[in-house]
């Protein structure tokens, strides 16, 4: 996998995806948001990929939002066409494999909405948040409207999206925008033992508990509970679970397949 903007590491079952424009806070451009679909489609394929971890260059951010440079000349027409067609945040969002965003610096717009597609959200204590696209005169439109108050509540998500302030990476941790906070320095250990962790669990059923998961957002209780006793009886079919429970038993780690 060559790509200009992004780079791509696979160890140990977990691919980490690196947006490499540290010169520009790792701005999401049309070129990045390009490659970002096709790494995810090409991870989605490929079997020695568990785990998806997805990080900036460079240790002063994340992801510092879109590219403004690309919205100075742009007609509402141009606009409306560049957010056509298959988008990271829901390419993200809907990843069978697990995601994790490592997040270690500003986390901005985009940046934070990339964040927010992701499964869990990992941070060092100098990271920053924000959705600051009020003070262009804008609203976020990589899902934060929808996307940030379902995870910390609508009164949270309206006082960052209307006052466009940063916080900090502790008070994120607070209110629930990030699941991990790590001291600065442990951020690719930490997030690293906690991927390799999840990676080697069964690809089947991380598969069927996003699925499983992803149902408690978008469906009424009694339909999700009814999607989950199926996934849960889909997870019971796979060689997986033969090989699971036959580890437990026999007192061995599993050696899962995928199967
Ligand atoms: N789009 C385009 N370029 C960006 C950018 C963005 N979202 N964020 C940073 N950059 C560029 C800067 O223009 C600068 O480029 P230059 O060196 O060619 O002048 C370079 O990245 C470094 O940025 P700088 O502001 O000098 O770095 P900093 O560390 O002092 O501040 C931020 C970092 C992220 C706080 C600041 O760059 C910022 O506020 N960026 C915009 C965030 C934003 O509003 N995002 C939402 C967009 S909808």
């Amino acid at each position: 996998m060559a790509f200009e903007t992004l780079l791509i590491d696979i160890s140990d079952h977990v691919a980490t995806i690196t947006i490499n424009r540290p010169d520009k806070r790792n701005a999401l451009n049309g070129a990045v948001r390009r490659e970002l679909v096709e790494a995810l489609d090409q991870l989605r394929i490929d079997d020695t990929a568990r785990v998806i971890v997805i990080t900036g260059a460079g240790d002063k951010a994340f992801v510092a939002g879109a590219d403004i440079t690309e919205f100075a000349e742009r007609t509402p027409l141009e606009q409306r066409e560049a957010m056509q067609g298959r988008r990271v945040f829901d390419e993200l969002a809907s990843s069978p494999k697990p995601t994790i965003a490592m997040i270690n610096g500003f986390a901005l717009g985009g940046g934070c909405e990339l964040a927010l597609a992701c499964d869990m959200r990992i941070a060092t204590r100098s990271a920053r948040f924000g959705q600051p696209e009020i003070r262009l005169g804008l609203i976020p439109g990589g899902g934060g409207t929808q996307r940030l108050p379902r995870l910390i509540g609508a009164g949270r998500a309206l006082r960052l999206i209307l006052t466009g302030d940063l916080i900090d990476a502790e008070e994120a941790h607070r209110i629930g925008l990030v699941d991990i906070l790590v001291e600065d320095g442990a951020l690719q250990a930490r997030t690293r033992e906690i991927a390799t962790a999840i990676a080697a669990h069964s690809p089947v059923a991380l598969r069927l508990a996003k699925e499983a998961v992803a149902a408690a957002l978008e469906a009424p209780l009694s339909a999700g509970l009814a999607q989950e006793r199926e996934l849960f009886i889909t997870a019971f079919g796979s060689d997986d679970r033969r090989e699971g429970v036959a580890a437990f038993l026999e007192k061995r780690p599993p050696e899962f397949t995928g199967r």
